[in-house]
């Protein structure tokens, strides 16, 4: 039988959609390294602001990006970043940073700080010895890994969505973020033309899970 291939598998969606929670589930099911991407947007955002850079000045944010200094480190089944060797702390799901991190999001000098840093956890999957990849976000299978050897688009009814992070604890702007991260420019929220869109809202998470880890075993599974 021919080894298994390396997978790489994008889940990308609207805030709350049920990302992180399928994604966290395939990677403990399938032995795949974990990449929150809304974390480093979130992470990015914390330490610019905490530089007093704000996202309408520009000129500042393209000063500061080329200083952090990028880093990875694997804590169980995640990728986690660091900026400057510090592990990010509650400050990313700070409100401050839930109401920058979209305005930042947009500026295309920032997503492309990120890029090479994104598409690199496939090589840190491997060196680890993950079976693959799972990255959650908004242009993963779009613009991150238009390739991906599965493309999920996973979307919710909006007050569905509040009502998750409400029962998380959290407060969050989930219509407005997501308002700004589809009419952005660059990389938009979209489903990927070919990606396999599901909606969650009367999915409970293992049955989200259930459906996309389906093809994934099929293919595993196959001689
Ligand atoms: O996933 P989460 O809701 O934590 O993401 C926070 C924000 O980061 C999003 O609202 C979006 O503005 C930005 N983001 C992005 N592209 C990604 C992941 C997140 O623009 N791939």
């Amino acid at each position: 039988m021919a080894p298994a291939p390396f997978i790489i598998v994008a889940i990308d969606g609207g805030a709350a959609a049920g990302k992180s929670s399928a994604a966290r589930a395939l990677s403990e099911r399938f032995n795949l390294l974990h990449a929150d991407t809304g974390s480093y947007y979130r992470a990015v955002t914390a330490a610019l602001l905490g530089r007093q850079v704000a996202p309408t000045d520009l000129t500042a944010v393209q000063a500061a990006l080329p200083a952090l200094r990028l880093t990875t480190r694997i804590e169980g089944k995640s990728a986690r970043m660091e900026i400057d060797g510090q592990p990010p702390g509650n400050e990313i799901r700070s409100a401050a940073v839930n109401d920058a991190v979209s305005h930042f999001a947009a500026i295309p000098e920032v997503r492309d700080s990120l890029l090479a840093y994104q598409r690199g956890q496939a090589d840190a999957a491997r060196a680890h010895g993950f079976a693959g990849l799972v990255m959650e976000g908004r242009d993963i299978g779009s613009v991150i890994f238009p390739d991906a050897t599965f493309r999920f688009f996973l979307f919710a009814d909006p007050a569905e969505r509040a009502k998750r992070r409400a029962r998380e604890g959290q407060q969050d702007t989930v219509a407005e973020r997501d308002r700004i991260d589809s009419s952005r420019k660059t990389a938009p929220l979209t489903c990927p033309v070919g990606a396999f869109s599901l909606d969650t809202t009367l999915l409970t998470l293992h049955q989200v899970v259930e459906r996309i880890a389906a093809p994934i075993a099929a293919l595993l599974a196959a001689p």
